[in-house]
């Protein structure tokens, strides 16, 4: 009995607050139930329960805005590059800063082999930086990459390896042709010699 009337009180509070209505003290309250309910009826309670639900909404909103700012600096964080192929065909794309150039070929189903995925045992990433200003922006090539590219085919004075040619903001707008052929010593037959 107790049960059900305090469940049928809690209802009649939860329709009229949705309904942003004050709360008025149920005419069958007992004495009771008005020690065991007063909290709940109580203006300060009232107000904290509002507050909580404005503290949540105004919560979830702060939590929208701040992701979309996110998006935003994301967004930003991307620079063009073009890659030409062997036809001269151009493909325009935008490369997440910290990705290598390798990454971003095939991410975007660029014909630019990476026959050992980047872990400097091939050439077959080999690109050719266009234009003379941005290969001189790109770090120094390790020796590890210099030894590579003394077997990749058709080199040029601005081949570079494009697993280790990682996006930065200066290299914004950077063309990089990828050569008619790429020499691969594990299927081509070739054994490095040793150092
Ligand atoms: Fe092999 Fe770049 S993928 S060295």
């Amino acid at each position: 009995m107790f049960g059900s009337q305090a469940s049928r009180i809690g209802v009649l509070i939860l329709k009229q607050l949705s309904r942003g209505k004050s709360i008025s003290r149920p005419r069958y309250a007992t004495s009771s139930f008005s020690q065991f309910l007063q909290p709940l009826y109580d203006q300060q309670s009232v107000t904290k329960l509002f507050r909580g639900t404005i503290f949540q909404k105004h919560h979830h909103f702060s939590t929208t805005t701040a992701s979309s700012s996110e998006e935003g600096i994301e967004e930003k964080e991307k620079i063009s590059v073009t890659f030409v192929d062997k036809d001269g065909e151009e493909q325009h794309i935008k490369v997440p800063i910290g990705m290598s150039m390798l990454e971003a070929a095939h991410e975007n189903d660029i014909e630019l082999e990476g026959a050992c995925e980047g872990s400097l045992a091939c050439s077959t990433c080999h690109v050719i930086v266009m234009d003379m200003e941005y290969y001189n922006k790109l770090e120094d090539p390790t020796d590890e990459e210099n030894d590579m590219l003394d077997l990749a085919f058709g080199l040029t004075e601005t081949s570079r390896l494009g697993c280790q040619v990682i996006a930065s903001p200066e290299l914004d707008g950077v063309r990089l042709a990828i050569p008619a052929a790429t020499r691969n010593f594990a299927v081509d037959g070739y054994v490095p010699k040793p150092h």
